[in-house]
């Protein structure tokens, strides 16, 4: 075993560039060692002299460092027989020297640890970040263009004349002027009538989903979900206990005959009707009526999650679930993150009037309101008509990119993947032959930097063809030349031949 003396001089490691003192790093290294255990009451240091000539140093800087150390009672000279640490600092439990164990965790924890692993399997977080080159991710809009010098603009007026209301907690559903705009704008463009008093302000639609799940769920209650699906929000109702049972989609959108056959007594659907996420299907109008009627007559809850319906470029959108339902059964819940976004981490509810004030009372547990001034300047941002041209402008701009890319991928990849327009949405599904796996594809891709993500990782059952989604927002026209050939290149690398 090495001696203490041994074990402190191996430990300390000296930047003679920086612009730290050497005497204070020395007594930092030695603080260190003495909290964490390293060296314990009782040890005797080594001298100074051997201090000094081990590292290098001279013995004021020595002696100011074991000053401070003494000063602090971490170190007590002892003349005639050389420096200790102070008898406090104890022996170290053994224990605490083990390896260290993984934390105990509650059940909760576990399962949303092992449910969130269970996906994305090729894709790191590291794999977001949105300068990557090559990185096809579906939820990365075209950040290129948005609108910066008007929302600093806007910034520096509020911070310019700082309210009070600004600088406080916020009410807790939201400032009042973004849920006003919030309430104007869904009317007009998705026929919803509410008041803003039902508009309740949250921190992108995931925590809705959370909070959601929390309101309306009790362990083993099932839950109808999309298969394929959005799965963060099914990971946030399984983490509560609820039992998933998976509905097909067909062109129709998702099986509410299965769901009544399988499961009629289900206390909540969760939807993507206006682009089902991932397949980008519309749900009809039938197939709107015939979910609303099961939540309606069985008491079930739907939550629409109506994403990015923003970006539609074909055909008339359907109007929303909520705007259809007669019985109050309809939660919507809308985000910023994909329209402008996502780190802006800004979304919202509309609540049946019922569950307006349940909500909130969850909501004041979990975490209160957004930051204020975010949600000022988004409110401006409506109001002053920027956000309907930046829809408008950002429309147009992904069509054109979904179409170049769309084309690029059929000339250089036509052979391997089948690829077709989307009429909404953000992203493409690159079919592929039914023997290849798709997950192993995407992460061969990611360990070369080229992220997409396998649609088998939104599946719950296993009933369609491998395929990867491929995001468009994202992809400069001028890029996608380089982005497939990249994605080609990755392919060929795997052995497969296009
Ligand atoms: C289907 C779907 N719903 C909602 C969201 C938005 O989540 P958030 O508002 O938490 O960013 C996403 C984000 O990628 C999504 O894909």
């Amino acid at each position: 075993m090495k001696s203490p003396g041994g074990m402190l001089l191996a430990s300390i490691e000296l930047d003679r560039t920086g612009s730290v003192p050497l005497y204070r790093q020395l007594y930092l290294q030695i603080r260190q060692q003495i909290l964490a255990g390293h060296l314990h009451g009782g040890m005797r240091l080594p001298s100074t002299r051997t201090l000094c000539a081990e590292l290098g140093l001279s013995r004021i800087t020595i002696l100011n460092a074991f000053d401070q150390l003494t000063a602090e009672g971490f170190l007590e000279p002892r003349p005639g027989a050389g420096t200790f640490v102070c008898a406090e600092w104890g022996v170290r439990d053994a224990a605490a020297d083990e390896p260290r164990k993984a934390p105990r965790l509650s059940n909760l924890s576990q399962s949303v640890l092992s449910l969130r692993s269970d996906h994305f399997s090729g894709i790191s977080y590291a794999a977001w970040e949105p300068g990557c080159p090559t990185s096809f991710l579906p939820s990365h809009a075209a950040y290129d263009a948005f609108p910066l010098p008007i929302w600093k603009r806007l910034m520096s007026r509020h911070l310019r004349q700082p309210t009070k209301d600004m600088l406080s907690y916020g009410e807790l559903k939201g400032q009042r002027a973004l849920r006003e705009a919030i309430a104007e704008y869904l009317y007009d463009a998705r026929g919803i009538h509410c008041s803003a008093q039902q508009v309740v302000i949250v921190s992108g639609a995931q925590q809705a989903f959370n909070l959601l799940g929390m309101l309306l769920l009790d362990p083993q209650d099932s839950v109808w979900m999309e298969d394929p699906g959005h799965i963060a929000a099914r990971i946030a109702f399984q983490a509560q206990g609820s039992r998933i049972v998976p509905l097909r989609i067909d062109e129709e959108g998702i099986d509410v005959q299965q769901g009544l056959r399988e499961c009629p007594g289900a206390r909540l659907a969760f939807t993507t009707p206006s682009r089902q996420h991932p397949l980008g299907t519309t749900m009809s109008y039938a197939r709107r009526l015939e979910l609303i009627e099961w939540a309606g007559r069985n008491l079930g809850w739907i939550i629409e999650d109506d994403c990015d319906s923003e970006f539609r470029y074909q055909g008339r959108p359907q109007p929303a679930l909520y705007a259809m339902d007669q019985w109050s059964r309809v939660v919507y819940v809308g985000t910023f993150s994909k329209v402008l976004f996502p780190s802006l981490r800004l979304g919202y509810v509309i609540l049946p009037e019922a569950l307006v004030e349940p909500f909130c009372a969850m909501r004041a547990v979990m975490d209160r309101s957004p930051a204020t001034l975010l949600q000022a300047v988004t409110a401006d941002f409506m109001r002053e008509g920027h956000f309907l041209g930046h829809i408008r402008r950002m429309r147009a701009l992904y069509q054109a990119r979904q179409h170049c890319l769309l084309e690029t991928l059929q000339k250089r990849l036509g052979h391997f993947i089948r690829v077709q327009p989307v009429d909404a949405g953000m992203h493409l599904i690159g079919w592929m032959p039914p023997e290849l796996n798709d997950a192993a594809i995407a992460q061969g891709l990611a360990s070369q930097q080229i992220y997409t993500y396998a649609l088998s990782d939104y599946c719950i059952q296993r009933y369609l063809p491998p395929g990867l989604l491929i995001g468009f927002a994202g992809t400069p026209e001028e890029q996608a030349v380089d982005k497939v050939e990249a994605l080609a290149q990755g392919l060929i690398s795997m052995g497969y031949r296009l």
